[in-house]
């Protein structure tokens, strides 16, 4: 069945059911690539999709027009689900002309080393396909250098590459045919923003204001994964609420834990935040993935960090952790160390430095016990929590 977002634009995309790993991003729901096909004059292809789903892509040409007969390709970005496909697609299709960012051609290259027909185009430049056409508008580091965005003038249909998408395979291709739409799906493209464009919100934020500047008016925002929105407005009102950082009254306690200590302290914690009355989440490390957790970060507003103290250093998970969430690049966050340690103690410190390193609120210098907590220490973590919450998240 051809998917028709107007008539003679299709979508030719692939759905990545058995997707659960994206470069160590959970995506246990699976995803999409999504490609489109717009008929005009000259035929043109926008973007691709993983190298591997090629001939399924080229099926979904084939049923509407001999894939030899696309003039043009449009790569709005390098990245290899999008490209990954562009080799074997340009050895079929032989096409005219490949249009690309400049930093898109250079990245291009680099990764299929291909003499193939580039044409560089810049935010504004236009292309004719005979009764459509095509502006470009350039989003360096959404989230590539290379990012371009791709609107259809005549059908209103903006092509946002990575922004606005979601990791999520689904036999519905619209937001309006998605069973009790969002259900599930704002999750999915809540955990795709933390993921993904967390660092970005500032460019998104431009972005607004670019598309606003340029005229352009959306009917249709198709992105690369996830569904086609027929009702952008919803997606763009979760975008800027997230790339202004806004900071809702909830606290997460992260942590790993080696003989129930440091649990114990993290649970305390929990209680504590409870007794505040903000919501309260705990997420243990090593059962919750970290691509979850930082879901969960992108809108809260206190975070608690546990470790234990092991081998002069913090445990390996939270360490991982914080590597992660440092290139994420939060902000408008308070946030405190707390563990138990045996004898040298390091772990609190060590949480502390990277929270000063990523610029976030430190609000506590950090609490510690040796070896089990005491039933006082427990009361002490617990009143500690509550303080912090009320100080730091209710208004
Ligand atoms: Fe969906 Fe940045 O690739």
């Amino acid at each position: 069945m051809t998917v028709e977002l107007t008539p003679g634009v299709y979508w030719v995309g692939v759905v990545d059911w058995n997707l659960r790993d994206f470069h160590g991003y959970q995506t246990e729901a699976g995803s999409t690539y999504n490609a489109y096909l717009i008929i005009d004059e000259k035929i043109t292809l926008i973007d691709t999709v993983k190298k591997e789903f090629v001939p399924e892509m080229m099926g979904r040409v084939a049923a509407i027009v001999p894939p030899e007969k696309i003039d043009y390709i449009v790569s709005n970005h390098v990245e290899m689900d999008h490209s990954g496909g562009l080799p074997e697609t340009v050895a079929r299709v032989k096409p005219e002309k490949i249009f690309c960012s400049p930093h898109g051609k250079a990245g291009l290259s680099r990764h299929y080393k291909q003499d193939w027909p580039f044409v560089e185009v810049k935010t504004g430049d236009e292309l004719s396909l005979g009764k459509r056409t095509l502006t470009f508008l350039e989003t360096p580091m959404l989230h590539w250098p290379d990012s371009m965005m791709t609107y259809l003038k005549e059908d209103q249909i903006l092509f946002s590459s990575d922004a606005f998408g979601a990791h999520l395979a689904s036999s519905e291709r619209f937001d309006d045919t998605f069973p009790n739409f969002p259900c599930e799906y704002d999750h999915q493209l809540k955990k795709y923003y933390a993921n993904i464009l967390m660092p970005f919100g500032a460019l998104i934020l431009q972005l607004f204001d670019k598309i606003a500047k340029m005229g352009l008016t959306l009917k249709i925002v198709a992105p690369d994964h996830g569904l086609i929105y027929r009702n952008p407005d919803w997606a763009f009102s979760f975008y800027r609420k997230w790339a202004a950082f806004t900071a809702e009254p909830k606290a997460l306690v992260i942590y790993d834990t080696m003989w129930h200590s440091t649990e114990m302290l993290a649970e305390a914690f929990i209680q504590g935040l409870t007794d505040a009355g903000v919501e309260a989440q705990l997420h243990h490390l090593r059962l919750t993935h970290i691509s979850d957790i930082v879901t969960e970060v992108l809108d809260a507003g206190l975070l608690l960090f546990g470790s234990p103290t092991l081998n002069n250093g913090l445990f390996p998970t939270v360490g991982q952790f914080l590597t992660y969430l440092k290139g994420l690049k939060p902000r408008n966050k308070a946030a405190a160390a707390f563990g138990s340690f045996g004898w040298s103690g390091q772990a609190v410190g060590l949480i502390t430095q990277e929270l000063q390193a990523m610029k976030l609120n430190v609000v506590h210098e950090g609490f510690q016990v040796k070896y089990i907590p005491d039933p006082g220490e427990l009361a002490a973590a617990r009143k500690l929590g509550e303080e912090l919450a009320k100080k730091h998240l209710v208004k």
